[in-house]
């Protein structure tokens, strides 16, 4: 506790020292660099234009060829492109004298709830998550945009309730709807699973583009393409590699995915959906952070496909634990050898954990020695 609490006031150092910097007058060329240099992901940039990928990929070829294989390009759909609900035209589910029914009409989808007697029915408007885990509704009920109370869920080929949701039986129609969202939660569900959403201040879904496009991660790219041409030296693009590794974990992927400081301003922490936030449990992680090598980088490249085989990771645990007790220390492999295994090492110390009520597994990022029987940190 006492480390975390340590962390947590260097951390809050950081802020206050970065933010104190950036109250200091600066020329104006300084401020543009400097805008770049201080954006995060889910954070608007005013007054710079997006572009849109395909922009990108006239000049990064590299980073653009896989990116479509990464699951953060699909993080969210418009209801007309949605797969999963294209290819189950009819999901329904049942709790107490309430039913639940989506139904495909063309292309747009209706999610309805009824008793028998009476019904609410709104169009969904857009689909949140690829749905590899799952996949959520987002619909608009008397002017406010409403979470659906039943999510899919691949495992189950089907609909159960969303996570988190209560699964009692409801009150009424309206209170089985779903959650209704501040108009504070809805932008913040778009700045995550899409780019471009939100613009002075406001939700503006007629500029959304789906997913986390290049420039959800790197900033609108209007400046970058124009100084390019014009043969500029300020490139005017967000470049995460200048980040030191705790801060591209923590407030960069970490926007998204959950830093420690955030999941710090929840009730315990988030309780067990803090399984997902891969930020935070790594960081809790002893010998996990604070070094150079070690950030969300080191083990996944952003524009490309999630690795899924263990032995992909092997070298990367192994660029600094020795890979046998009698290995000699050097200054870079200086971590103690693993008196188990040689090999495969996420499986026992990234253990895949099953989320309750998710119908998926997640995978502890909180890298330890499992004890059989023994409760899973928080
Ligand atoms: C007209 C060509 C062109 C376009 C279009 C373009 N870039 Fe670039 N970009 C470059 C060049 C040239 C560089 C500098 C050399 C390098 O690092 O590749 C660069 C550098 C970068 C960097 C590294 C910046 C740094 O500080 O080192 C990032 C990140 C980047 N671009 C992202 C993007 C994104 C995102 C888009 C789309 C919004 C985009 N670029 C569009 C040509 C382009
Ligand atoms: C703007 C928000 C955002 C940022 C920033 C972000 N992510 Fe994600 N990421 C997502 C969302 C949303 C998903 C879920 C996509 C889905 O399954 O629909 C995701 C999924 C992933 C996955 C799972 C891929 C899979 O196939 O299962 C990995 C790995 C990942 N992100 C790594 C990273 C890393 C590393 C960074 C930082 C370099 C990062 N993310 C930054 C939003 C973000
Ligand atoms: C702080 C950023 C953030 C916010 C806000 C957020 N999400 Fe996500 N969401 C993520 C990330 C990161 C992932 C991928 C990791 C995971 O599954 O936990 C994800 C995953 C998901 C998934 C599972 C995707 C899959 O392919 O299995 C669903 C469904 C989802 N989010 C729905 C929503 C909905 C609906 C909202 C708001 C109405 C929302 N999220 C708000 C960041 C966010
Ligand atoms: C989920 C966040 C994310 C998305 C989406 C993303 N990037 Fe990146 N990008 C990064 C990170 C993080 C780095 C730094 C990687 C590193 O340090 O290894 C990076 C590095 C780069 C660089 C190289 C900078 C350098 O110094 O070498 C370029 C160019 C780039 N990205 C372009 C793109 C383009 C084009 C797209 C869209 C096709 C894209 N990125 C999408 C996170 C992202
Ligand atoms: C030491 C290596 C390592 C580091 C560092 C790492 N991850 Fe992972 N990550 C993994 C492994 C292993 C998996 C599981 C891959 C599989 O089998 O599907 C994974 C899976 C994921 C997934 C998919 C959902 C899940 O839980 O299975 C997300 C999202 C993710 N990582 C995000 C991150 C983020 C964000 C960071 C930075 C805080 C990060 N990871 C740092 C090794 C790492
Ligand atoms: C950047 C260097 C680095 C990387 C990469 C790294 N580790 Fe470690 N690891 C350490 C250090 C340092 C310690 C703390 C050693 C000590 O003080 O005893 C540690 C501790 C551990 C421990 C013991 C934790 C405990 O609570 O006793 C395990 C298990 C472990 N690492 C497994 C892994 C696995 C598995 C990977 C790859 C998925 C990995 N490490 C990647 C540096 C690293
Ligand atoms: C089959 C499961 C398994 C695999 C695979 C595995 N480990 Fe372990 N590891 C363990 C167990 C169990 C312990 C605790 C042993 C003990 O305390 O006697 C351990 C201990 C450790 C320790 C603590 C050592 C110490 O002296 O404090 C580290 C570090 C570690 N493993 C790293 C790794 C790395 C790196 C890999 C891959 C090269 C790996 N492990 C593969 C099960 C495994």
């Amino acid at each position: 506790m006492v480390q975390r609490v340590k962390k947590a006031l260097l951390l809050t150092g950081l802020f206050v020292f970065t933010f104190g910097l950036w109250l200091l007058p600066s020329s104006r060329g300084q401020n543009q660099r400097d805008a770049f240099s201080r954006w995060r992901p889910t954070r608007e940039l005013t007054g710079v234009r997006y572009v849109g990928s395909t922009a990108c990929a006239q000049c990064h070829a590299q980073q653009t060829a896989k990116r479509l294989a990464n699951s953060m390009s699909r993080a969210l759909a418009p209801v007309d492109s949605c797969e999963i609900l294209k290819t189950h035209p009819r999901l329904n589910f049942s709790n107490g004298p309430y039913n639940y029914q989506i139904a495909r009409e063309g292309n747009r989808s209706v999610y309805t709830i009824t008793d028998g007697l009476n019904s609410i029915s709104e169009p969904i408007l857009y689909c949140f998550g690829q749905g590899k885990a799952g996949q959520t509704y987002v619909f608009r009920h008397q002017g406010v945009f409403y979470e659906s109370r039943v999510s899919y869920y691949q495992e189950i080929q089907g609909l159960d309730f969303t996570i988190i949701h209560p699964r009692s039986v409801p009150q009424s129609l309206e209170d089985g709807l779903g959650r209704p969202m501040t108009m504070e939660a809805a932008r913040g569900c778009f700045a995550c699973h899409s780019t471009a959403a939100v613009s002075n201040a406001q939700l503006q879904l007629d500029h959304l583009m789906p997913g986390v496009t290049c420039e959800g991660c790197h900033g609108p790219g209007g400046n970058h393409t124009a100084a390019i041409k014009a043969g500029s030296k300020n490139l005017q693009v967000f470049n995460p590699a200048k980040l030191e590794a705790d801060e591209l974990s923590q407030e960069f992927c970490g926007a998204c995915h959950v830093g420690f400081e955030k999941a710090l301003l929840m009730p315990k922490q988030g309780g067990a959906n803090n399984l997902r936030y891969q930020p935070y449990r790594i960081f809790n992680s002893r010998g996990h952070s604070g070094d150079a090598r070690m950030s969300c980088v080191t083990c996944h490249d952003p524009h490309d496909e999630l690795a899924e085989d263990a032995a992909f990771y092997d070298s990367k645990c192994l660029a600094c634990h020795l890979a046998t007790r009698n290995q000699a220390k050097t200054i870079a492999r200086s971590a103690p050898a693993c008196p188990v295994s040689k090999q495969q090492c996420t499986t026992c110390h990234m253990p895949k954990i099953e989320l309750p009520g998710g119908h998926a597994k997640f995978t502890d990022h909180w890298i330890r020695i499992v004890k059989p029987g023994e409760a899973i940190p928080n």
